[in-house]
């Protein structure tokens, strides 16, 4: 499974990049205008900090001017994957990249059938967003096995990334129902790597091993 960091604060992504265990980058426009920093700057920046993709998201809400902003973000390195909405317009820009050999996101999934025509339409990541489905009532990770066995079912190679992460639970049951991705936000990466069992196994270790007075350098 790919983790990716849901992020645009490139200190923290540089740091979490450092452990190896960052795949990839998701940006949306709120995360853009949290780094209150022109786009193409911080998109070019994360690119240059991580090999794996990058999403970066076109804003128009039309399929002409979602092509030409997406053909720019493009242009910007070869990791950019151009983020689009799941609507209409998102898939028939989303049909065109895919011919240009443009990657895509289609993003703000909400169901299996938005999820059915994304990956007819050729998209390259289809993201369903988990948190936002648990927040309106619905069992968001439900969504994951639905669209893993739709997929599975028509051998459509649009990878499944679950979106909207909140937790390290979310992680898990993403992985266990079969999603290819997650993206996640920088707090609940650094969640992952967390157990209070592992920090209390270790503090006696590193206590009885002081004992011995011994060095293995
Ligand atoms: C990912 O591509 C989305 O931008 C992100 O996961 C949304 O998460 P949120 O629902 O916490 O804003």
């Amino acid at each position: 499974m790919q983790l990716f960091l849901d992020t645009t604060d490139t200190a923290v992504l540089k740091d979490l990049a450092a452990t190896g265990l960052v795949d990839g980058v998701t940006t949306n426009p709120s995360l853009i205008a949290k780094s209150g920093r022109p786009m193409l700057e911080v998109i070019a920046e994360i690119c240059g900090l991580v090999e794996g993709p990058v999403s970066a998201e076109a804003v128009a809400t039309d399929a002409a001017g979602m092509l030409a902003e997406g053909r720019k973000l493009a242009a910007v390195a070869p990791n950019v994957v151009v983020k689009v909405p799941l609507t209409r317009e998102g898939l028939v820009a989303t049909g065109v990249f895919a011919r240009e050999g443009i990657q895509t996101n289609v993003t703000l999934c909400f169901s299996a059938a938005q999820a059915l025509l994304a990956a007819k339409a050729g998209a390259t990541y289809v993201s369903p967003f988990i948190g936002r489905l648990d927040d309106h009532g619905a069992q968001g990770m439900d969504l994951i096995t639905e669209i893993r066995a739709i997929y599975d079912n028509f051998d459509f190679d649009t990878e499944i990334l679950a979106a909207s992460i909140r937790s390290p639970a979310h992680v898990t049951s993403a992985a266990l129902a079969g999603a290819d991705c997650a993206t996640i936000p920088p707090d609940v990466f650094a969640a992952l790597f967390k157990h209070p069992l592992t920090e209390k196994g270790l503090e006696q270790f590193l206590s009885d091993w002081a004992k011995t007075g011994q060095s293995i350098l």
